[in-house]
């Protein structure tokens, strides 16, 4: 227990963790979330609109940005899993029980979309390619068409699931910080912790 608690010190002193914001790790995975759902999103609404061999270049790209996002997703759980890199909430009553209400569905909705897009991308019988350096395959062939668009149908409800919730996740941080003006959008935002002072 010892060791493990002198582990979990180490790891929180190694990232210049203060216990009081989120440590440089939580804060780089949550921004790099947050960039490649906004890429993701806008190259899915977008690549319709394109001739043929772009709309497959976009393909290919939310394809490998989503490896990436997954890795994100994962390495984002494990590391706030590791004890002693969480922070608890500074709100109370049920401020604290919706934010955190939407912070698990968050990362449950991640998750779910991650799968669901391995999944679409086997079902169509192509193993997940890494802009081309490695592929991932799946294990099953390809699927009927029914199958395809159920998956793909899920895939895009969670898309859009995802990016509403994250919306509207946004606006209450951005309220906390300009409306109530306490520190929820510094604990995440370094530029945002000047404000600190005067809270
Ligand atoms: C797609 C975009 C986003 C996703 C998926 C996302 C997801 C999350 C998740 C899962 C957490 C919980 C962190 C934890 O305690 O484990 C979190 C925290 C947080 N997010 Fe986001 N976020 C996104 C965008 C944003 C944006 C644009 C802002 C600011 C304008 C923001 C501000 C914050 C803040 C301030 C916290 C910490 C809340 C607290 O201290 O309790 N997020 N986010
Ligand atoms: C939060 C992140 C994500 C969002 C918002 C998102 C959104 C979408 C949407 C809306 C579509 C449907 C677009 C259309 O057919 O018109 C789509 C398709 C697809 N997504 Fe995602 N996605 C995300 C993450 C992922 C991940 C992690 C993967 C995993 C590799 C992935 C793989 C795919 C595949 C293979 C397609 C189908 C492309 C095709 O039609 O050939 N997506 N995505």
């Amino acid at each position: 227990m010892a060791d493990r608690d002198a582990f979990d010190t180490a790891t929180r002193i190694a990232v210049g963790d203060s216990a009081r914001n989120y440590d440089d790790v939580a804060v780089a995975l949550h921004w790099a979330t947050a960039v490649l759902v906004v890429i993701q999103f806008l190259l899915a609404i977008t690549w319709d609109y394109f001739p043929k061999a772009t709309t497959e270049r976009m393909q290919a790209l939310h394809i490998s940005f989503g490896v990436l996002l997954t890795g994100v997703v994962l390495a984002r759980i494990v590391w706030r899993l590791m004890p002693g890199h969480y922070r608890g909430a500074i709100v109370s009553g049920w401020v604290k029980l919706a934010s955190k209400g939407v912070h698990y569905l968050l990362y449950a909705l991640l998750v779910v979309q991650a799968a669901l897009g391995f999944g679409f991308r086997w079902a169509q019988g192509h193993a997940v390619s890494f802009f081309g350096l490695f592929a991932i395959p799946g294990p099953y062939g390809a699927l009927d068409r029914a199958t395809r668009h159920t998956v793909h149908s899920f895939h895009e409800y969670v898309g859009w699931a995802i990016v509403i919730i994250a919306f509207c996740h946004a606006l209450a941080a951005l309220y906390h910080h300009y409306g109530l003006h306490d520190r929820v959008l510094g604990r995440m935002f370094p530029p945002a912790r000047r404000s600190e002072r005067a809270a």
